[in-house]
């Protein structure tokens, strides 16, 4: 009788964790729960308000000591523990590698920056097909220090979440590498997809093929699902998106598929309400919401896809009845089968850690039994 009770307390280790389980599309207790860490942005006004430094103080203490970007997202020992700065603060279903989108530009013959009031800098943007000769296969050799971080994440969190890997999407790193700097226009990649098509064509195969073997070496590494970042998609008209994101996206994720199937992977576009069901169509199993489409229109537009998000991010700032009013809206239109709790972008500048806190408690003790749908 002790060794059967013993064995029926022990943690299921044969089950994947809640927040794969959820991305497959498996009805769930509870909701999983991840956020990013304040990410991109491509508005101006943004950059000023990063004097105030990224929402937790651990992290802001951290960028103090190590001033450089570079240096926080490319040593192993600080990727690690800046990844598992939420973990040990909210214990929450999803860990992400803390990297950027950028990082493995470099392995591919890029060089860039991240320059504390501008944002991303690359000093030679491409714009002729003389500089595509720069361009390489992803040497992975250069990131090394993403290998081994996931590595150590998976040993850290063990069985308790989730890790995390993530990727730009083709257009979305194009739009760095052509533009140069973060962008609120992207007038030079829209023009070239009209004056140059081939250019960017081959610019747009190159990062597909990069990247699907960047997320390759990931899931190898220990991740255990990837989200695809196609941030700035939503910035093409849904015609010009079916030709430059669409199907370098497919690409990316049949290629992927087709060595590593059972991985989960996440589709998120900012801005992307136009494009529901497109990014659906990408063969990616879960698509990413932002906040400015409802949960039960997505649902519906979506059919039996598996959905992460959408928590207006602004409502960390309203206490918590706001809180608990926005949690539930979107737990319930959801229902409680292939949802992961999230924002609809990522943690803002200045948000209150006990908001964050109160996010995460939420949603492990809101149950999906109870949720009225
Ligand atoms: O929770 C985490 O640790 C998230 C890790 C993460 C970062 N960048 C760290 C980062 C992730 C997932 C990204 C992705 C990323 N990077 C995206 C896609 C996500 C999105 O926002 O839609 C994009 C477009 C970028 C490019 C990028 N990197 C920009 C535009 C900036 C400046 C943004 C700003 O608000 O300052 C970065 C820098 C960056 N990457 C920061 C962080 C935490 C801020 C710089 C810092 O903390 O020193």
């Amino acid at each position: 009788v002790v060794v059967r009770a013993q064995a029926a307390a022990a943690p299921a280790v044969a089950d994947a964790p809640l927040m794969v389980r959820a991305a497959r599309g498996e009805a769930t207790e509870r909701a999983p729960c991840w956020m990013m860490r304040q990410a991109g942005s491509g508005c101006a006004p943004c950059w000023m308000m990063r004097q105030a430094g990224r929402y937790q103080a651990a992290y802001r203490e951290l960028a103090r000591k190590h001033p450089s970007f570079r240096e926080r997202s490319e040593t192993t020992e600080l990727i690690v523990d800046i990844s598992l700065q939420p973990f040990r603060s909210f214990k929450p279903d999803g860990v992400i590698l803390f990297s950027d989108i950028l990082t493995p530009l470099p392995g591919i013959g890029v060089p860039f920056e991240i320059d504390d009031n501008k944002g991303p800098l690359l000093d030679n943007p491409i714009r002729s097909k003389e500089q595509l000769k720069q361009l390489h296969k992803l040497d992975l050799s250069q990131l090394q220090f993403v290998g081994e971080s996931l590595k150590l994440l998976r040993q850290e969190v063990g069985d308790q979440a989730a890790v995390l890997g993530f990727v730009g999407s083709p257009w979305t790193l194009a739009t760095y590498i052509i533009e140069g700097a973060s962008s609120s226009l992207y007038k030079t990649i829209k023009s070239m997809a009209y004056s140059e098509p081939a250019l960017l064509d081959a610019l747009l195969s190159h990062l597909a093929d990069a990247m699907a073997d960047y997320i390759r070496f990931q899931i190898d590494s220990g991740a255990q699902c990837v989200q695809i970042f196609d941030s700035w998609g939503g910035q093409l008209p849904p015609s010009q998106w079916d030709k430059w994101s669409g199907p370098y996206l497919r690409r990316v994720i049949e290629s992927v598929k087709s060595t590593h199937p059972s991985t989960p992977l996440t589709l998120y576009a900012n801005g992307s309400g136009g494009l529901l069901e497109r990014l659906g169509a990408t063969g990616a199993d879960v698509v990413g919401l932002d906040w400015t489409v409802d949960m039960a229109d997505a649902r519906r537009r979506l059919g039996s896809k598996s959905v992460q998000g959408n928590v207006d991010p602004t409502v960390l700032f309203c206490g918590e009845a706001a809180i608990e009013a926005a949690v539930r809206d979107v737990l319930s239109k959801a229902g409680g089968k292939g949802h992961i709790l999230n924002l609809g972008h990522g943690v803002l500048v200045g948000t209150p850690e006990e908001a964050v806190a109160h996010m995460f408690a939420l949603s492990k003790s809101i149950k999906a039994a109870e949720l009225v749908t």
